[in-house]
């Protein structure tokens, strides 16, 4: 009898310590994923600075088979598949998206939208709940319409407002990153 008492009340505070954790997760520090695609490299740089600024885990997502190096070739197989909506195999898989619950999503406009890798990728998980934040690099036509893409494919996640970076190197990259991560309300290290 005496053992199953202690055993009881060992439960009720190994449910309450439980309980607490969920609580600090959800309401204090969020569990970070940075997920981004990149072709060229300038997406993965602004991945890896947010990821410094925010923490979390980084992860980039990586086609099955790669895009040709060359410029014209990328853009005709990219036309391709964008106007077919293919869904290109993904090589890389996140271990358990259940953890996360604010996803950095970074990607390079193409054709004024998302990559299909990408819509491969929010399509292989459920981000019903979760919060996105996008961030995308461009030459010039800023979002165009890749967060209506990423809406349409995640209708039950709450998506923040995001970041658009033309990309070349900037001197005020970092100075970027900080304003828009105040500005959504994300607390960051450094530069602040
Ligand atoms: C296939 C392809 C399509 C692109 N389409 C656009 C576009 O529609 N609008 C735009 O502003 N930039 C466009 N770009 C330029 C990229 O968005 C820009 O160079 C970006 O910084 C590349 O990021 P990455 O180095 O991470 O791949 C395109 C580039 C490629 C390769």
């Amino acid at each position: 009898m005496r053992t199953i008492i202690i055993l009881s009340i060992a439960l009720v505070f190994m449910m309450a310590a439980d309980a607490g954790m969920a609580a600090e997760t959800q309401a204090g520090k969020p569990r970070i994923l940075v997920a981004y695609f990149s072709w060229s490299g300038n997406t993965r740089e602004i991945a890896k600075i947010i990821h410094q600024r925010v923490g979390g885990d980084l992860f980039e997502i990586v086609p099955a088979t790669p895009y040709p190096t060359d410029y014209n070739a990328c853009l005709d197989q990219s036309a391709e598949e964008l106007k077919r909506q293919y869904r290109p195999p993904l090589k890389t898989r996140v271990a358990n998206m259940k953890q996360y619950d604010l996803i950095f999503l970074g990607y390079p406009n193409w054709w004024a939208t998302i990559p299909m890798p990408v819509a491969s990728f929010l399509e292989e998980y459920d981000f019903s709940g979760k919060t996105i934040v996008p961030f995308c690099s461009h030459g010039g036509g800023r979002l165009g319409q890749s967060v209506s893409a990423i809406a349409k494919l995640c209708p039950k996640a709450t998506i923040l407002d995001p970041l658009s970076i033309h990309y070349g190197g900037s001197q005020t990259l970092q100075d970027d990153i900080t304003t828009w991560l105040r500005r959504i309300g994300i607390k960051a290290r450094g530069k602040d």
